[in-house]
């Protein structure tokens, strides 16, 4: 695959406008899968902040060569070119959202409405409408600088006509970015998501827990893990059970279990083991961490999501919390055993790990941006 075609080259339209128009047509659904599993398209995902490298190598790993990156040194967005089936992608878990991406060569968004430019942006809309089943999407929305203007107004006309689809500004589930290119002078870009909602979006979350982790940080915490089959997974202070619903998504263990304190929070973990399907996989326990109804050398991968001290659990509390919680989990841990945490309470956590010397290493530690907080996920070894 070529590098440097981003911005050069246009993705050749493989049906006119009028062909795509009815993502019901026969002749789209008939005339897809071969022929559009080998198309390239200009892809761009928001990923956050401190996770594109994770990102990468979770692009690499699926899809091999038929990723290549575009090397840019944007921290929250990932340019990449893809061939194959847009709906591979949607599998991806270390990845907010991803759009196809247009460039167009025109000074002002106006130029959108002109025939060729209308029907490329709507080609655009059509290959991931023609993605999911009729119906699936709702409406769309349009984030844009100056989208409330007359031109905006009459580019949303324009879409609402050629995809018979309405626009509401707040809940469309059809989401499409358009904004000056950053890099070329007299150019737009539009960006279109391919899914109705993000795909840092988990649909077995059925109970949202105040404080639960973001399934996407998670995933990345999973990967840090470095997963194998033979794993004994355990993840304490589970909460509503992210880490282990993502960890048996990413791949077979040899056993998992989880374990909080709090005898309501096991049971809203429940219901969203259940709603992944992994009701029979995943053993879930009471226990306080710094008891652990574990022998040694029982775990040999473990990972927390330690409470923040914020919406759950206090700065006070996490003071004996955290280095009780450290040297019990040394005790169950295999030696070599990875344990990934993350926490929001760094001062603290950084203060204590020193004096934990000779049991655990200090692999690696990433800092990275969650709704305006800035926590820090650490990979330790145990020694
Ligand atoms: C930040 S929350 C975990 C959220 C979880 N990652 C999720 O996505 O739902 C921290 C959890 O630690 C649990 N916890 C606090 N102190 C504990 C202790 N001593 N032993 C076990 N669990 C504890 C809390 O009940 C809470 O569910």
């Amino acid at each position: 695959m070529q590098k440097n075609n981003f911005y050069l080259g246009e993705m050749k339209r493989q049906k006119s406008i009028n062909v795509l128009k009815d993502p019901n047509s026969k002749k789209i659904n008939g005339g897809r899968s071969n022929h559009l599993e080998k198309k390239t398209y200009t892809l761009c995902a928001d990923i956050l902040v401190g996770l594109k490298d994770i990102a990468i190598d979770e692009l690499y790993r699926k899809f091999k060569n038929r990723i290549s990156i575009i090397p840019s040194n944007d921290a929250e967005m990932l340019y990449f070119e893809y061939k194959g089936s847009l709906k591979d992608l949607l599998s991806v878990k270390t990845i907010v959202a991803i759009y196809l991406l247009n460039k167009f060569h025109i000074p002002r968004p106006k130029a959108l409405l002109g025939q060729q430019n209308r029907e490329k942006m709507i080609d655009a809309i059509y290959e991931v409408l023609n993605l999911y089943p009729k119906g699936t999407f709702d409406s769309f929305r349009i984030s844009a600088p100056g989208k409330d203007s007359s031109v905006f107004s009459r580019i949303k006309d324009a879409i609402e006509d050629d995809i018979h689809l309405p626009y509401d500004p707040n809940n469309g589930d059809l989401f499409l970015r358009i904004r000056p290119s950053i890099l070329y002078k007299d150019s737009w870009e539009v960006f279109t998501r391919i899914s109705p909602r993000p795909l840092a979006t988990r649909g077995w979350r059925v109970f949202n827990m105040k404080g639960a982790l973001n399934a996407t940080i998670a995933s990345a915490m999973l990967e840090m893990t470095k997963p194998n089959a033979n794993d004994r997974f355990l993840n304490i202070m589970c909460g509503s059970g992210t880490l282990l619903i993502e960890r048996l998504q990413r791949g077979k263990v040899q056993t998992i279990v989880g374990g909080d304190i709090n005898k309501d929070t096991l049971l809203n973990a429940k219901r969203n083991i259940s709603a992944s399907g992994f009701e029979h996989e995943i053993t879930l326990m009471r226990f306080d961490v710094c008891q652990l109804p574990f022998e040694e050398n029982s775990f040999d991968v473990i990972c927390a999501d330690l409470p923040w001290g914020q919406l759950v659990g206090s700065i006070e509390e996490n003071s004996t919390l955290y280095p009780n919680m450290l040297r019990e989990v040394a005790r169950i841990a295999t030696y070599k055993a990875r344990f990934v945490l993350i926490t929001h309470n760094v001062q603290l956590f950084e203060n204590i790990l020193p004096s934990f010397v000779d049991s655990w290493t200090l692999v690696e530690c990433l800092k990275v941006y969650q709704g305006g907080l800035h926590p820090r996920i650490y990979s330790l070894e145990r020694k």
